[in-house]
């Protein structure tokens, strides 16, 4: 009878979690709402990202250096985005530019990974 209890507690309590798991996977990423737009990530990056990233300050990669990049996780877009917004190593948060939204963000890495994609 204990044993069959302690099944029945297990049972349960994997179910439960297993349920909260699949709820946290199916909530919406904040991310998915960004509308990645090359153009627009240009014009950040002029204005905003291009003081160290077209000189290689502090050894920020610069841009369409595919050397400079191909170490690091370029194919995971999310990552580069979330470093780049919330800092990494040398890399200061959205570069400084505080009023820079998540949108903006999103575009100008878009645009700075654009650079170094293999294009047909
Ligand atoms: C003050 C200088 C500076 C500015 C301005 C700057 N960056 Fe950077 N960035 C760096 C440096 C330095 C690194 C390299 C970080 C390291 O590896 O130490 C870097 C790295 C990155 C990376 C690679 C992150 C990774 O995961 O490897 C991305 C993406 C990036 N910057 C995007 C941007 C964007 C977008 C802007 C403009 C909004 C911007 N940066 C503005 C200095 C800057």
């Amino acid at each position: 009878m204990n044993h069959m209890l302690r099944l029945v507690t297990i049972t349960a309590i994997v179910l439960l979690f297993g349920q909260s798991w699949a709820e946290a996977e199916n909530r919406p990423d904040p991310a998915s709402d960004l509308k990645l737009d090359v153009g627009e990530g240009k014009r950040v990056y002029q204005s905003s990202c291009s003081g160290c990233h077209d000189t290689g300050k502090n050894r920020a990669p610069k841009l369409a250096d595919k050397d400079a990049w191909a170490k690091r996780s370029f194919e995971w877009f999310s990552v580069m985005n979330n470093h780049a917004t919330k800092g990494f190593l040398n890399m200061p948060p959205k570069g400084q530019h505080y009023e820079l939204t998540d949108q903006d963000m999103a575009n100008a890495v878009f645009y700075m990974l654009d650079q170094i994609r293999e294009k047909p």
